[in-house]
C-alpha cells in the first residue's frame, strides 16, 4: 500500500494589490459593504504581462524548494485552472517546460473553485496506483482576465494568484500515519448556470465574464460543504475535535464561518486568508497552506481538513494527516 505525503508548499501572490477603497474608484460600492458581507479587504492582481502559468510556476518552484527537492524529482504535474493561458495546450505543460521537467506526465483540471480538492484527489489516486512517484498539485487562476469590472456584484470579490503541493508516493509502513487520508468529490451540472461563464470556444468563441446568482451560490454552499466533511470525518473516524487545522476554500467570510459553526470546528482552527486574497477559485487552498505553513501553524503530523465548493456546482473535502 502507497501513501500521498506532503513534502512542501508554495504559493505566489502578484506584486499589485487592489484595495476595497480602490475599486469604489471604479464602480458602486465600498470598503464597509465589501467587508460585511465578504470578509474581503484586498486582493491581488496579476499584471498584463502576467499569465496562468507564470503564476503557477513561481508557486512550484517554491514549493519544490519548501520540499528540498528538483524539478527532476517531479514526474507528475496536475493543475487546477478555469483561466488557462490558452485554449490548449495545457497550462500544466507551460509549467512543466519552465522548470525543465521532460519526463512524466502533466495536464490541467478544471472543477473551478473546487479544481484543488479534486486535483489532490487525482493525484493521489494516480500516486496510490503506483503509476507516478512525486506530484505537484498545483491551483492557479488568473480571474481578473474573466471579471466584468463594471459589475459591482463580481468584480469585488475575486483576485489572481497561485499554490502548489508536492506529494510523494511513500510505502503505508514507512509514512508514520502521514499522507492524504480520504478524499470525497462531488458534482451536479443541474446548478451549471448559477455560477458560469458567458462564452467560451465551443459556445460563443468568446472568452466571456464570469456571471453568478450569488444568493443561491450562498445557500447552496454551506450544506454541500458540510456533507462532503461528514463523509471525511466517516471515511476515518476523525472528527471536528480531532482536526488541527480547517482549510477552506476562501469564497467568503460568512461561508466559511457558517461552515465551522454548523461543524462544530473551533474558530482558532480555521485558516482564513480571504481578507487578503479576494477568493482566487483553485488556488485558495494552497496559498491558505503555504501561509499557515510559513507562519509556523501547519506543521508535520497535523490533521488538516480542506474543502471546497464552486461552479458547476463541484465540490469536495480532502483530510491529510501533513
Ligand atoms: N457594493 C455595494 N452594493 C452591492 C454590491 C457591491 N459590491 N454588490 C451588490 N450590491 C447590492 C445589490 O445590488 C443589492 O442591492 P438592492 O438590495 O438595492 O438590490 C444589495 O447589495 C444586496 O445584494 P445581495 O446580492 O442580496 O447581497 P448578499 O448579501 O447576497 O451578498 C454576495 C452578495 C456577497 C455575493 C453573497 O451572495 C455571497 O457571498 N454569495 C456567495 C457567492 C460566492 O462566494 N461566490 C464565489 C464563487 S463560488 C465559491 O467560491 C463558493
Amino acid at each position: 500500500d502507497i501513501r500521498s505525503v506532503v513534502r512542501g508548499v508554495g504559493a505566489y501572490l502578484p506584486a499589485r494589490t487592489l484595495t476595497n477603497a480602490d475599486l469604489a474608484q471604479i464602480v458602486d460600492t465600498s470598503d464597509e459593504w465589501i467587508v460585511q458581507r465578504t470578509g474581503i479587504r484586498e486582493r491581488h492582481i496579476a499584471a498584463d504581462h502576467e499569465l496562468t502559468s507564470d503564476l503557477a510556476l513561481h508557486a512550484a518552484r517554491a514549493a519544490l524548494a519548501d520540499a528540498g527537492m528538483e524539478p527532476g524529482d517531479i514526474d507528475l504535474i496536475v493543475l487546477a485552472t478555469s483561466t488557462p493561458d490558452n485554449t490548449f495546450p495545457a497550462t500544466a505543460v507551460s509549467v512543466q517546460a519552465g522548470l525543465g521537467v521532460t519526463q512524466g506526465a502533466a495536464f490541467d483540471l478544471q472543477a473551478v473553485c473546487s479544481g484543488f480538492v479534486f486535483a489532490v484527489a487525482t493525484a493521489d489516486s494516480f500516486l496510490r496506483s503506483g503509476a507516478f512517484k512525486r506530484a505537484l498539485v498545483i491551483g492557479a487562476e488568473t480571474f481578473s482576465r474573466i471579471l466584468d469590472w463594471s459589475d459591482r456584484t463580481t468584480c469585488v470579490l475575486f483576485g489572481d494568484g497561485a499554490g502548489a503541493l508536492v506529494l510523494e508516493g511513500v510505502a503505508t509502513q514507512d509514512a508514520g500515519g502521514r499522507g492524504v487520508l480520504t478524499t470525497h468529490l462531488r458534482s451536479d451540472g443541474r446548478h451549471k448556470n448559477k455560477l458560469y461563464v458567458d462564452g467560451g470556444v465551443s459556445s460563443t468563441k468568446t472568452v466571456g465574464f464570469l456571471r453568478m446568482e450569488g444568493r443561491e451560490v450562498f445557500r447552496h454552499a454551506v450544506g454541500m460543504i458540510t456533507d462532503v466533511i461528514v463523509d471525511a470525518f466517516e471515511a476515518t473516524g476523525e472528527s471536528a475535535q480531532t482536526i488541527d487545522w480547517f482549510v477552506p476554500h476562501q469564497a467568503n467570510r460568512r461561508i466559511i464561518d457558517a461552515s465551522a459553526v454548523k461543524l462544530g470546528i473551533a474558530p482558532e482552527k480555521v485558516v482564513v486568508t480571504v481578507d487578503r486574497h479576494g477568493n482566487t477559485s483553485a488556488a485558495s487552498i494552497p496559498l491558505a497552506l503555504a501561509a499557515a505553513h510559513a507562519d509556523g501553524r501547519i506543521k508535520t503530523g497535523d490533521l488538516v481538513l480542506l474543502e471546497a465548493m464552486g461552479g458547476g456546482f463541484t465540490w469536495g473535502s480532502a483530510l491529510i494527516r501533513w
